[in-house]
């Protein structure tokens, strides 16, 4: 139901008004911001006036509390009936406080901290005058080749749900009207994005309904659930149809089905793209299909303010549709009170004093520990010892360029750097000696020949290795997922002088760990763990804080394998020991089917032990769910923490079932020698699923259940579903 406010300003308002709040541009547009006449290029080429910048609903990628403000008066003095401006940006992992990539977030499987990473980076975000954010991204991932694997929580749909409302909680809060600190979150993208085919950035979706719910829909459910203001359209096609202009998808799914009644805003310039996927003949075409879809705000293309009012004027566009969009921004702008208040948060004193305030980085700090994954650690290498001489060798051993590709406000020059945070964790600075050892993407003889001479002089070699930002986020499909080549040289010579070798990874995306894995004897992933990322790595390499990071995407073998997840189905023809060397089964003749680290996977500096595992009976029913137990031991000599997993495999679906699905999981801290008794409760709807009908219900029969340290190492027990 529409406010009064919003219906009397709609009855005020001129076709042309109306559609032009129905615009977002870009902050170069707007006089405030723009260089002297630098934007008279594109405004003509996207035929945008004067009137249509002045008469615009909202604005992306604006901050600073002093611009918006500026911004804001100067609108409302050109807007004829005040309406003000909704300020729009891109807050994905942090403001100016950057925390760790999502994808190393969703490692942390830690919803607190993910809350509380979400709730700083809206403050720091609010009191700079943004009011939107467009975030979570929770995008479903199956194939690192797609750089912006690093913008999702990962592969699995029940996890990147938790994750999803997590976030929204975090940039909302309760109540937005009366917390000026919080921001509108956008989920998306709406949908299947993940799903780009060869991993290759923009290309086609195409799935069954079937897969779309059951495993892309969830987590954008989850955030809507949340009570997420606002959602965004993909840039693919769903079932043939671009998302921005699919009716099914949006109208049916997202509005009818969901009853959602926000802000559908289309990605960047997602509507004129129709055109492009061969949809839509031209902007006219592009502009009826997408209000007809229910798309609300176009961003950044003016297929709208071209057509709308003529496709009206013609009757081929009911005007209620407009309306309802228009509505929509407008109700939006006054739960965000933004009609008494139109600067809200913005705030340059507020500005000053949190943003990048030191109680954020911490928090960002601790983030990056938990996000921090420990892939190998042989012979009990890491952690270091402070009097330990180190050889800290490669280009992120003193590099800033740890925040990610979502990090537009953060400064690479402010980040904690590997090289100091260790020099200030050793007994000594002299202890840590720093080479360069190569660049990112080339090596020079002399760059090695000093890295030899450093690492010849230490008691451990800790080399620090990764892609470079620009080699992941949006547009940064690869191909070949290895570190680049030099890399892998510097690798080959350090490790011929037999010295013990730890490397330390900053990337965005599962690796092929070729050259790398089977080189080190210890393997930290610390992805772009953010703004305290080298201080968080030198807490965990001097053990100050212990590995308690999981993998929520697995790390393939090689390319070959991709897509690799762990909730994949049987095949009729299924690899096993017995079958492994038949001809015709489903395998490769050169790789392993496994990826090299399962999702769920991660190690810590102490070890924990599984006892039995305890059903409390062999069947359940509707009304009465059963339990499974077990008790983990730490076995080691640190407190450290473990992530008890446990998953279900319906062996006999009416539609074929994964080998595992992750249905709960809790965090444990554990001191030396202490023991936990962890107990979940299975109950009959986490037995359901989407059956071929689209229904969602769960069928009696044998389930497996699985409960251990990641998807490939839990022990088993098995249960009867009854009726
Ligand atoms: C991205 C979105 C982003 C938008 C605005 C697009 O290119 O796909 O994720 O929110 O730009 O910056």
């Amino acid at each position: 139901m529409a406010s009064r406010l919003a219906k009397e300003l709609l009855t005020k308002m001129t076709l042309e008004e109306k559609v032009s709040q129905l615009l977002q541009l870009a902050a170069p547009f707007y006089d405030e911001i723009k260089d002297d006449g630098e934007i008279t290029g594109p405004m003509e080429e996207l035929g945008i006036t004067d009137a249509h910048v002045s008469g615009s609903g909202s604005v992306l990628g604006v901050s600073g509390a002093e611009n918006v403000i500026a911004l804001q008066n100067k609108h409302l003095e050109n807007s004829r009936l005040g309406i003000p401006l909704l300020v729009m940006a891109d807050i994905v992992h942090g403001f100016k406080t950057i925390f760790p990539i999502p994808l190393a977030i969703g490692c942390s499987w830690d919803m607190e901290l993910a809350e509380a990473s979400a709730e700083i980076a809206a403050k720091e975000a609010a009191v700079s005058g943004v009011h939107v954010t467009f975030a979570p991204m929770v995008d479903l991932v199956r194939d690192p080749r797609w750089g912006r694997v690093m913008e999702s929580t990962g592969e699995d749909p029940y996890l990147n749900s938790l994750f999803a409302r997590a976030f929204v909680r975090g940039f909302q809060g309760q109540d937005l009207a009366s917390e000026k600190h919080r921001v509108a979150a956008c989920v998306k993208h709406f949908a299947a994005y993940g799903l780009a085919e060869g991993g290759r950035e923009y290309n086609t979706v195409d799935l069954s309904e079937r897969q779309l719910r059951e495993y892309y829909l969830p987590a954008y459910k989850a955030a809507l659930d949340e009570g997420c203001e606002m959602v965004m359209t993909s840039f693919n096609t769903v079932e043939g149809i671009p998302a921005s202009g699919n009716k099914k998808l949006m109208r049916d799914l997202l509005r009818e089905e969901w009853g959602f009644e926000g802000v559908l805003i289309s990605d960047w310039a997602a509507i004129k793209e129709m055109i492009a996927h061969g949809v839509a003949e031209g902007e006219e075409e592009a502009a009826l299909k997408a209000i007809e879809a229910g798309v609300d705000i176009e961003m950044m293309t003016p297929c709208y303010v071209h057509h709308l009012p003529q496709l009206v004027q013609e009757g081929r566009v009911d005007e209620a549709l407009i309306d309802e969009a228009v509505l929509r921004i407008l109700e939006l702008k006054e739960k965000l009170g933004l009609f008494e208040e139109p600067h809200r948060g913005a705030d340059p004193e507020a500005e000053a004093q949190l943003v990048f305030s030191a109680a954020h980085r911490e928090v960002a700090r601790e983030l990056a520990v938990k996000s921090s994954v420990l892939l190998k650690n042989e012979g009990g290498l890491l952690p270091l010892d402070p009097g330990q001489k180190v050889a800290l060798i490669g280009p992120f051993a003193a590099s800033g360029d740890i925040l990610g590709w979502w990090s537009w406000q953060g400064s690479k020059e402010k980040a904690a750097q590997l090289g100091t945070a260790m020099q200030q964790a050793s007994a000594q600075a002299s202890n840590v000696v720093i080479a360069q050892g190569c660049q990112i993407e080339s090596i020079s003889e002399a760059e090695v020949q000093e890295a030899e001479a450093a690492a010849k002089a230490a008691d451990v070699i800790i080399l620090a290795l990764g892609e470079s930002s620009e080699m992941s986020g949006e547009g940064a499909s690869r191909s070949d997922i290895r570190l680049p080549e030099a890399q892998l040289e510097l690798v080959r010579r350090i490790s011929l002088l037999g010295k013990p070798l730890a490397i330390v990874l900053f990337n965005g995306r599962p690796l092929d760990l070729h050259g790398v894995y089977d080189e080190a004897d210890a393997l930290l992933e610390a992805w772009y763990p953010g703004s305290e990322g080298g201080a968080a790595v030198a807490d965990l390499l001097y053990g100050k804080a212990n590995p308690s990071g999981r993998l929520s995407m697995s790390f393939p073998h090689t390319v070959g394998q991709i897509p690799v997840y762990y909730n994949h189905f049987n095949t009729g023809r299924p690899l096993s020991e017995a079958s492994s060397e038949e001809r015709y089964i489903s395998k490769y003749l050169d790789i392993p089917n496994e990826p090299l680290l399962p999702f769920g996977y991660g190690l810590s500096y102490t070890s924990f032990a599984y006892g039995e595992l305890v059903l409390s009976s062999d069947s359940l029913t509707a009304e009465n769910p059963l339990t499974a137990s077990v008790k983990v031991t730490n076995t080691g000599s640190l407190t450290g923490e473990e992530t008890v997993q446990l998953y279900v495999r319906d062996i006999t679906g009416e539609v074929v079932r994964p080998m595992k699905e992750l249905k709960g999981f809790r965090k444990v801290r554990l001191t030396p020698g202490e023991s936990a008794e962890i107990t979940f409760e299975i109950n009959e709807p986490l037995l359901r699923y989407y059956h071929s009908d689209l229904s969602y219900k769960s069928d009696p029969g044998r389930f497996e259940l699985f409960i251990g340290p990641n998807s490939r190492d839990a022990a088993k027990g098995s249960f009867q579903l009854v009726r």
